[in-house]
């Protein structure tokens, strides 16, 4: 079987699976909004999905976005995407091409690196994983890997899996870099909702700062795939002519994401204090597992990364283990080959029981673990 049919039939077997406690892809699983589910039902029972939605998704939802970031007022709009993915997609498309530069760090989200690739550009990885800079990238590493081809500067700020966030002063730095160098900066900023005091690059840098929105993380509609790219009309309209969505993003999908964003202080306010909870859930856990240890902690996403290198245990090990329980943890080589081996990732923004679940079977899935030699192929 093909790599990809593997990793298809991967996928296709844990959405089979039932009851899977979903721990590996930073998904929220809390029950929704009572708004979002009657936005769902009304645009179903209205048939509006018979049309296309508008190209650049309704106005009233790019509106929205724009407002949500605090970005209205100026120059700034939205264009609506399937997924924040979809998004990062077509801003690569736009602006990589042979002989132009791609830098972002290690680890980070793996996939805007293989479009900047398709698409013909170099991609530069800085090595972040280090404890003694504190999991970040600084401004020196990225002044001394940013050259005249370099066209986009992907930030994935707070970092998935680290946890990290940056400061105004480390932003307004890596802003500098960027327009001194006339390169974007692809601030991806899916897990903003769950950070303490997060900055926005469009605040510093509104010129060249290109700000990825999902609606997977905080309001929970992964499976519906809606997100967005922000930016100044200019570069919005440059990404319009290579957007894949001519004929709109889904109709449904937009409806739910314009009734989350109506209701989302109100959501957040529930939301926020389960995910922190669930943190702090697994950093007593770990701590009663001699080895284990939680590099980043508080995490500014809706996930904890559990380093288990001491151990010499292999991640995959631990999220087999765990996947025979039918709870999904994803290994660290998901995101990073150079980094991996030293740590799983668990997601937060579930119900409790399932995180008590993880924490209590802890002790055991490391021992039976350590013992595991034959790990069927994760993705
Ligand atoms: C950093 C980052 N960007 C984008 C995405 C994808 O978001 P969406 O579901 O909106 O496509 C993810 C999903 O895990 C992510 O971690």
């Amino acid at each position: 079987m093909s790599s990809f049919e593997a990793r298809n039939a991967h996928f296709d077997r844990l959405f089979a699976t039932p009851s899977l406690y979903w721990l590996g892809q930073n998904t929220n699983h809390l029950p929704m909004h009572p708004a979002v589910r009657a936005a769902l039902t009304a645009a179903i029972a209205a048939e509006e999905f018979h049309a296309y939605a508008p190209p650049a998704g309704f106005e009233a939802l790019r509106h929205a976005i724009v407002n949500d970031l605090g970005l209205s007022g100026g120059d700034m709009a939205a264009l609506v995407t399937d997924g924040a993915v979809a998004a990062l997609a077509t801003v690569c498309r736009a602006y990589c091409g042979p002989g132009t530069r791609f830098v972002t760090t290690d680890p980070g989200w793996k996939w805007p690196m293989q479009f900047a690739r398709q698409a013909g550009a170099e991609v530069h990885e800085i090595p972040i994983y280090d404890a003694a800079a504190g999991y970040r990238l600084t401004a020196e590493q990225l002044a001394a890997a940013v050259d005249r081809t370099t066209r986009i500067i992907y930030l994935v700020d707070p970092n998935n899996p680290l946890g990290i966030r940056y400061t105004q002063e480390e932003m307004r730095a890596f802003c500098d870099i960027a327009r001194n160098a006339g390169a974007l900066v692809l601030h991806d900023c899916t897990y903003r909702d769950f950070a303490e005091d997060h900055v926005l690059a469009a605040r510093l840098y509104p010129e060249g700062a290109v700000t990825i929105y999902s609606f997977s993380k905080w309001l929970g509609l992964a499976g519906l795939r809606v997100g967005a790219v922000v930016a100044n009309r200019a570069v919005i309209g440059r990404l319009a002519e290579h957007a894949s969505a001519t004929l709109g993003c889904s109709v449904i999908a937009q409806r739910a994401a314009e009734a989350g964003i109506a209701v989302k202080a109100e959501w957040m306010a529930t939301v926020q204090p389960v995910q922190r909870r669930n943190q702090a859930a697994i950093r007593d856990a770990v701590a009663r597992v001699p080895g284990l240890a939680l590099p980043v902690y508080p995490s500014h996403g809706n996930f904890l990364i559990v380093e288990c290198a001491a151990l010499g245990l292999r991640p995959e090990a631990l999220a087999a283990t765990y996947a025979e329980r039918g709870i999904m943890i994803r290994q660290g080589a998901y995101h990073t080959p150079r980094f991996g081996a030293r740590f799983v990732k668990v997601s937060t923004t579930v119900p409790t029981d399932w995180i008590d679940a993880v924490c209590r079977l802890l002790p055991e899935a490391v021992e039976e673990a350590r013992g595991l030699n034959d790990v069927p192929e994760l993705f």
